[in-house]
């Protein structure tokens, strides 16, 4: 079936991917940390806003554009990192790279690439950023960056909630892919994925963090690249804030789209404290449970420069490819632009915080008890 037959609309695309895609990679894609209460959070905290229309407001046209960084963008939104893209689709993200480019959408390429990051910076240029894991030593790491700038990446997004990789209970059952796939490394054999299970010598459990994993990394790498850092996995706004005193200019708050740590926040749920924390001096991202335009405006109300989509990116991949990513931009930007002219809001800088209001939803635990017998 022509993909544009049954790729109707965002809804489609989930099953559409599923479909297209062998159940233990599915596994992996779809798949959590532990029990996946904090992959389940990210969704469901879309429930506590409610966007805030204005009425004829005589918006007749609506301008998506924006700056990420200073980069022109064509849309608030963006391409999450996913790694080993090549399991999704065989031209991976090569064909994630053109599409984005093609679209003037910002996308972020990881570490753990299918396709060597030099193979992706020489499709035709676009809004690109690196994602970067640190590796075993810090001469490794230099390496992969001093390549990405080399290969016309515009920043280095260094991710920090990895020092080891979680248990993912539905690809361990789901047969689910071992993610050490030298094959299926781009960027070289020896990259590193991330620390693998902690081992126990009898008295403490071992695990083997990346080198250099402390705040001071952000100044050595500075070093090395003339590229604005981004770090990537922020939760609280204490590690906002070192963030910010260690030179990044931005910020992505992230959970690692619920595959990480369980039962830490959604990342809706602590947006507007990293916002106050960093009061302005840098760029705030957020990424998890993203899928829909709505969305993308709610996150931008609070105060994010960009929402980050990582499965409906790949999802698009698997569904067709390079055709598949750009149907979904193209219904994804349809979609914002249309949620926009609903909201009364003719540009992205409109869409500020009077945009949103916190509501609770009756299953919500801080829903008064005497109001939930009433009904949601
Ligand atoms: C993951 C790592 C590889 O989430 O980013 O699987």
């Amino acid at each position: 079936m022509p993909l544009d037959a049954e790729f109707r609309t965002l809804g489609d695309l989930e099953s559409i991917a599923e479909r297209a895609t062998p159940p233990p990679v599915w596994a992996y894609v779809q798949g959590g940390g532990e029990e996946e209460r904090t992959l389940r959070r990210n969704r469901r905290a879309f429930a506590h806003w409610a966007l805030q229309p204005r009425m004829l407001t005589g918006v007749r046209s609506v301008d998506l554009r924006s700056t990420m960084l200073g980069e022109p963008v064509s849309a608030p939104f963006y391409g999450s990192a996913v790694a080993y893209q090549a399991l999704l689709h065989p031209h991976g993200e090569v064909a994630t790279a053109r599409a984005c480019a093609a679209g003037g959408v910002l996308a972020m390429f990881s570490t753990l690439s299918s396709f060597p990051l030099e193979e992706i910076g020489a499709t035709p240029a676009g809004p690109r950023w690196f994602q970067l894991y640190l590796q075993p030593s810090f001469d490794d790491t230099r390496q992969l960056v001093e390549r990405a700038e080399r290969a016309r990446f515009k920043a280095i997004v260094l991710t920090v909630d990895v020092p080891i990789l979680a248990v993912r209970d539905r690809q361990v059952q789901g047969g689910g892919v071992a993610i050490d796939l030298p094959q299926s490394l781009g960027n070289g054999p020896h990259v590193m994925t991330p620390g693998r299970a902690p081992t126990f010598d009898g008295k403490l459990y071992r695990f083997e963090p990346p080198a250099d994993a402390d705040w001071s990394i952000l100044e050595r790498l500075a070093h090395h690249t003339s590229l604005p850092l981004v770090v990537k996995g922020i939760l609280t706004a204490e590690d906002a804030r070192q963030a910010v005193e260690h030179g990044a200019r931005g910020i992505v708050v992230s959970n690692h789209g619920g595959r990480q740590l369980d039962l830490a926040a959604a990342t809706l749920d602590v947006l507007g404290e990293v916002v106050e924390a960093v009061r302005g001096r840098v760029e705030v991202f957020v990424d998890g449970g993203f899928r829909r335009g709505t969305e993308v405006l709610v996150g931008r109300a609070l105060g994010a420069r960009a929402g980050g989509l990582g499965r409906p990116l790949v999802w698009a991949l698997a569904a067709g490819g390079e055709a598949g990513v750009a149907r979904w931009l193209d219904l994804l930007k349809t979609e914002l632009a249309m949620d926009m002219a609903l909201i009364g809001r003719a540009s992205v800088a409109a869409v500020d915080g009077g945009a949103v209001r916190r509501v609770l939803s009756s299953r919500d635990p801080e829903y008064p008890a005497e109001r939930r017998s009433q009904g949601p």
